[in-house]
Formats: C-alpha cells, structure tokens, sequence
C-alpha cells in the first residue's frame, strides 16, 4: 500500500510550505517534522487511551513520548432516535455514531480491544484506516458477541483518519453506524487551540421516507440506489442543533475534526458566516488557507480551523444543501461575545437560518406495546413474537421477512424455514454459520446464537411461521426445551 518514497513526499510538502511562507504569522497546523523514521521510534512506557463519545475529543497528546497504548473499545447495538419519533436500531463502537475518538501520536503502539457484548447479534470488526497492515485491522479483529479480539499496531503516519466496520455485507454495517476516527498527532503534538470538536456526517436509509414516525428498519435498495432519506452529523438529527449546539467565545480559535463515515455520499462541508483559516486538507498534512467549503470523502476526514471573530449562531452544513435543510445535516456553533461592529454590523438577525420541512417537524412517539409474561394464546404469542422480532431478527432479516440479497436470507415464504420446524428452533438457540439453500438462492452468512429464553424463541418463531405466506406452525416453550435438552445441532 504505502510505500517508502510515498512517505518521504509527504514529509517534503510540509518542508517546503514552511520554507516558502517565510515565517508569516499563521502557524502551520503540522508541528516541526521530525527527522525519525517512524518505524523506529521507541515506545516510553504505558497508558490506556482516553475515548470521548461526540462532539467530545480527548484531551491533546502535547509532547509526550510514544507509548504502548491500550484501546478498549466495546461494540453496541442499540436503538436511538434518528429524528422525532423515529427510532432505528444502530450498531456502535462504543456506544455512540460516529464511535469512540481515539486520540494518537506517530510512533504509539496501539494494543486494540475490540469487544463485542453478549447481547449483539451480529459478529463485527474494525479497520482503522491509520494502520498500515492487511485491511487496517479487519482481518486480525473479527469478534463474535460476548467474545474479544485483541490486535495491535504501530502508528506510522500523522493524520486524521476513519475507522469502520468491515463485516459483510460491509455497506450495511457502516450504514448502520460503525464508523469514527482517530487522530494521530505529530511528533510534539497539534499546536494549541481553545476549542476542539468531533464532526462526523453519515447517510442513513430507512423503509418509511424521512419522518416517517415508528421503528424504521434499514433498506438495503435505498442503499444501493445512494437514495438517503437522512444525511446527518454525528448520527441523527439534531445532534447539534438547539441545547446540543457546539460553543465557543468570541476571540476564540477552534479546530473541527470531520469525518465522513458515508457509506454513500461525499460531504460538502461548509461553516455558514465562517472561513476556515486553514485545513488539513484530506486529514492529512497538506495545509490550505481560506477556505469556503471542504470536500470530506467517504471514508475520509479533514480537520478545519478557524477564529470565531464575532458573535452569533454559524451553521454547519453539508452544503448539498437540500441534505442540509431536508434531511438533516446542519449543525449550529454558537458563539458567544460582545459584538464586533466593524467586523459585521448586525443588521441581519440570528435565527434567519432556521431549519425548515421535516427536520424540525414535531412527530409524535408511538406508544410501546405491552408485552404480557406466562402461558399465551397463539395470537398473544404471534403480538409477542412481533415485538421480539422488531427487536432481535429486523435488522438482518428486515421488518416484511424479506431478508437482504446475497446476505441474509429470507424468512417470507421460506422453503427451508417450512421444512423443518426443529431445524429452525435449533438455529435460534445455537446460531448457524457455512452455506445453505433457500428459495433456489445460496447464503453463507453468520448467524450467532441468539440470547432468548424458551418462551421467547417459541414466541418469535410462531410469529414467524404464522405471516408472510409461512406454514402456520405453532411453535410451544415445550418443544424449544425439547431441542435445547438434548435435541442436538
Ligand atoms: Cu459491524
């Protein structure tokens, strides 16, 4: 990938734009170079890493020495809210979209701990763009639920970098959320600013058209089509709008780390009533000045800076900007301060800006089903099942049974599903990996062991067998303990 010469062309860009600027005012964001081979640089110690969920970024590596330093990070899926009254079910490094920060300097030997909790249901990995090895970390770091990996790696260049899941079908995991970033500092550390912020826009495809309110499961065609129904910053809507805004003081300088986790779409990134003084451009250690609007690939970052001169609302926007004020990808930084008259007048007024349409609309939450416990009839089973469905299988398997072409199979009309009732419960109880046969169609995709109880399988399958044109089995607590004691794999 990387090669030796490559390197040494990076470091030479940096030299010259020092040399040739002359010792101006504006430091330049990369700190002096160091002459080291990175490869070589020793590690001094110990520590674990600091990881701070969005907008929050740990604290700056300053000048301290390269260190072993140990990454704990563990993986969630979980419902948020995309919008009002919207919830979808993502899958998270450490619990938030984007996931954790992880702050580096080159020459650190990261030791990463990848977990994946024991309620997931679905294996994952990670790969790190900052790592120089086989799919940055992906093929060291594939961890089942309630199981860790552990992997490490030298930091060898400086930069901004994105991480994300890579586990088949990859699209639909970095859809769902599995992507962040990690910085890596340069010999001596980033120069000093008052404020630093993590960014991060993502693209989101739901069954139900944006707004629509309720439980909405990911839709793989709207995916493949790049046809978002929310482009979002830090995960949702509003994430940094409102009480959630970004903060800074009037005279202050603040730095963004902006990634971009796509899976789709390439950001625009724009600072309304703002310039940024300068940009590492890509992330890496080409600096630009003066810059309008910054182009953020998918799967790439840019880290922007700039002086809040006056104060005010400043509107973060992906400035394809119907995405901005229809679905969702506008953030606010509020600065605070006296105001600065021969900077700006003041004769247009905050709040001009306000989002309009569906970002701001007020949906109400649908109420929660109650769920009955103990001996239910089919019907209350199959409204059980539904809920525990909605909860367990959607993601994968997707809210009409349909499953996901070439990744996860159907249960709607299932051929093998209807052959055989207690090769279903058994693949519930003890998951199922390697190739099988369904509807004419071939999936080799994993399923883990799902953590329900008896009653629970019995319900979800009966649930299951009873809609989509299925056999109508009822499957009873009885024949699920029958299986688990001893009916075998
Ligand atoms: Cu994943």
């Amino acid at each position: 990938m990387k090669t030796k010469s490559i390197t040494k062309l990076l470091f030479a860009i940096p030299m010259l734009a020092l040399i040739s600027c002359g010792g101006g005012e504006k430091k330049s964001l990369k700190a002096k170079k160091h002459k080291v081979n990175p490869v070589t640089i020793e590690v001094k110690g110990e520590m674990d890493a600091e990881l701070t969920a969005p907008p929050f970024v740990p604290a700056s590596v300053g000048n301290r020495p390269a260190k072993k330093l140990n990454v704990n990070m563990e993986i969630l899926e979980e419902v948020g809210e995309m919008t009002d009254g919207v919830k979808y079910v993502y899958w998270t490094f450490g619990g938030s979209v984007p996931g954790s920060f992880i702050r580096t300097r080159v020459g650190d030997e990261v030791e990463f701990h990848l977990k994946n909790h024991p309620d997931n249901k679905l294996p994952h990995n990670i790969d790190l763009h900052a790592v120089t090895g086989p799919g940055g970390g992906a093929t060291s770091s594939f961890v089942a639920p309630g199981h860790e990996t552990v992997f490490s790696f030298k930091v060898l260049n400086p930069g901004l970098y994105v991480y994300h899941c890579a586990t088949a079908p990859v699209g639909m995991h970095i859809a769902n959320g599995m992507y962040g970033l990690i910085l890596v500092e340069p010999e001596g550390g980033l120069p000093k600013v008052d404020k630093e912020y993590y960014v991060m826009q993502g693209d989101f495809y739901t069954k139900g058209e944006h707004g629509k309110p309720g439980l909405q499961p990911f839709d793989m065609q709207k995916a493949v089509d790049e046809d978002a129904d929310y482009v979002v910053f830090n995960g949702k809507v509003g994430a940094l709008t409102g009480d959630n805004a970004l903060t800074a003081n009037v005279g202050e300088t603040v730095r963004l780390f902006i990634g971009n986790g796509g899976p789709n779409l390439v950001s625009s990134f724009h600072v309304i009533g703002e310039i940024f003084d300068r940009v590492n451009v890509e992330g890496g250690s080409l600096v630009n000045e003066d810059v309008q609007t910054t182009l953020v690939p998918a799967g790439g970052a840019a880290i922007v800076e700039f002086k809040v001169d006056v104060p005010g609302t400043f509107i973060l926007v992906d400035h394809s900007i119907f995405r901005a004020f229809n679905k969702g990808a506008l953030g606010m930084l509020k600065v605070k301060g006296d105001d600065q008259k021969a900077l700006y007048s003041g004769t247009i007024q905050e709040g001009i800006y306000n989002p309009e349409g569906g970002t701001i609309q007020e949906i109400p939450v649908a109420e929660k089903a109650v769920v009955k416990k103990g001996k239910l009839s089919k019907k209350e089973q199959i409204a059980n099942g539904k809920q525990l469905y909605t909860q367990t299988c959607f993601a994968c398997h997707q809210a009409t049974g349909d499953g996901i072409p070439n990744a996860f199979p159907p249960l709607a009309k299932s051929d093998y599903l209807n052959a055989d009732v207690n090769r279903a419960i058994d693949i519930v109880i003890h998951g199922k990996t390697g190739e099988i046969t369904v509807n004419g169609k071939k999936y080799n995709s994993i399923m883990t062991k799902q953590s329900l109880n008896d009653a629970e399988i019995a319900d979800v399958l009966t649930y299951v067998y009873n809609v989509w044109g299925n056999n109508k089995t009822v499957v009873t607590e009885k024949m699920v303990k029958a299986r688990r004691s001893g009916g075998g794999h």
